[in-house]
């Protein structure tokens, strides 16, 4: 089956396209903006070990499962399920697991969209040098007056909106695989500034401390559904993104070596992120539990106040912009690939409809950090409540689902096929993550949630 079919969208023009085009998809807003403000709502170090746990039992093998079920199916993943269900002798009902991942996709874009429409306009505050021997207080200031404006933000939405929807129209191989190939190791580079700059304050070791030192009296049932939620969403799991991707691999390429290849860039990408910023949270002291705006109100305190700052704000922001972009765009790609095989859409067409439902979606985002910030839904603003919809519930049920797909519905012979890993023992050890480990702790967690446990 795999060495006759290929997707109608095309496909990576390399192994290495798609290691850059799936660390693009993973590298992303999860890692520089989320990972560090949920870090610092749940306590630090015990938080930061459950979600590397997470990554390593469940993400892994998962990504795996995801993108062997992609590359066997070759089209948008409610396609893919419903071929490979068939293959399997199994319920065609399972091509519903696609449609979790494309109402789970429009739900995360729709916020993720706004967010990064902040990172785009703090590009232009960056360039205009509003961050320039400001304190702390003022670059507070400068981030609460800024998300208290609906107008402004709607306006970096919209424009952030539009430039995902005008890569996806372009298709999979355009400009995007040119981009991201420049642009991850750029992005690297200036966390590593970051970090660099970190180290000289008197806070560092405070800051390393907190992220990397285990008290696991803070750890609480919900921490650790974010942490397991975190690890699916920084991987872009469970929604259909990495299946997707996975369907324009091209044949005989290790899914195992390039999996962890882009578990690991994400990974150290995310703790990065943690070393830069909260030792500038301590020097400041600032709050480690301030939420969403954590590294707006950071990271400007450390580029308003060193040498080269400006540049390197500026760029900072247009890096963090482009991450956002090549995982936008891997998020909406499901339901693209669907509307045009199902739907006779041309790619333009399925993308403008994607982009102005996500777009209109995303303004309950916008409003929730002002004039709907008091409006909430048990006890979480529409923000929240999406965040804690898809990121910790929806993800990952999908994750479960295809760890249960691909170790137990699928043939056996055609997951070894698929996945030609060297050693068999390699495949026997995927095979018994995939079938008990990463399901049953997933179902534990969610456990322990609902007070089970
Ligand atoms: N992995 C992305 C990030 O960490 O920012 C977010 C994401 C992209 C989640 C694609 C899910 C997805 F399908």
């Amino acid at each position: 089956m795999t060495d006759t079919k290929k997707s109608i969208h095309g496909q990576w023009s390399s192994r290495f396209a798609f290691i850059l085009a799936a660390t693009g998809s993973a590298v992303g807003l999860g890692n520089i903006w989320k990972f560090p403000y949920i870090t610092g709502e749940n306590g630090g170090g015990a938080f930061v070990i459950v979600y590397l746990a997470c990554i390593a039992l469940i993400g892994i093998p998962i990504m795996m499962a995801e993108t062997m079920l992609g590359r066997r199916g070759r089209q948008s993943p409610i396609n893919t399920m419903e071929d490979l269900a068939q293959e399997a002798g199994a319920d065609p009902n399972w091509h519903y697991l696609g449609w979790l991942g494309v109402v789970a996709g429009f739900l995360i874009l729709s916020y993720y969209s706004v967010i990064a429409g902040w990172g785009l306009s703090y590009v232009v505050k960056a360039l205009t040098g509003s961050f320039s021997g400001a304190s702390s207080a003022e670059i507070k200031t400068l981030f609460e007056g800024f998300i208290a404006s609906p107008v402004q933000v709607i306006f970096w939405h919209t424009v952030f909106m539009a430039t995902t929807m005008f890569v996806v129209a372009r298709g999979v191989s355009g400009g995007l695989e040119k981009a991201v190939r420049f642009l991850m190791p750029t992005l690297f580079f200036l966390l590593l500034l970051l970090v660099a700059y970190a180290m000289n304050t008197d806070t560092y070791q405070r800051g390393i401390h907190f992220l990397f030192d285990p008290d696991f009296s803070k750890i609480t049932a919900d921490s650790v559904l974010t942490a397991m939620g975190h690890a699916f969403f920084t991987l872009s799991l469970g929604m259909g993104a990495i299946m997707v991707y996975g369907s324009y691999l091209p044949d005989h390429v290790s899914i195992a070596k390039t999996t962890v290849m882009v578990a690991c860039a994400d990974t150290a990408v995310a703790l990065l992120a943690g070393i830069a910023i909260f030792p500038i949270v301590f020097a400041n002291n600032l709050e480690a539990a301030a939420g969403p705006g954590l590294i707006f109100q950071t990271l400007p305190i450390a580029f308003g106040n060193m040498a080269g700052g400006w540049l390197f704000g500026i760029l900072f922001f247009v890096l963090l912009v482009f991450a956002a972009l090549s995982s936008s765009i891997s998020l909406i790609e499901p339901a693209v690939a669907w509307l045009v095989e199902n739907k006779n859409l041309s790619r333009f067409n399925a993308s403008v409809f994607c982009g102005l439902a996500t777009w209109f979606l995303g303004l309950a985002t916008v409003f929730s950090f002002n004039i709907w910030s008091d409006f909430k839904i048990f006890d979480r603003t529409l923000f929240d409540l999406l965040d804690y919809l898809t990121a910790n519930l929806m993800l990952p049920i999908g994750g479960f689902c295809v760890a249960v797909f691909a170790g137990w519905i699928m043939k056996q012979e055609h997951s070894r096929q698929e996945l030609e890993m060297a050693k068999p023992e390699h495949y026997q050890i995927w095979k018994f993550l995939v079938c008990y480990i990463s399901p049953a702790a997933v179902f534990l967690v969610f456990l322990n949630v609902v007070g089970v446990l």
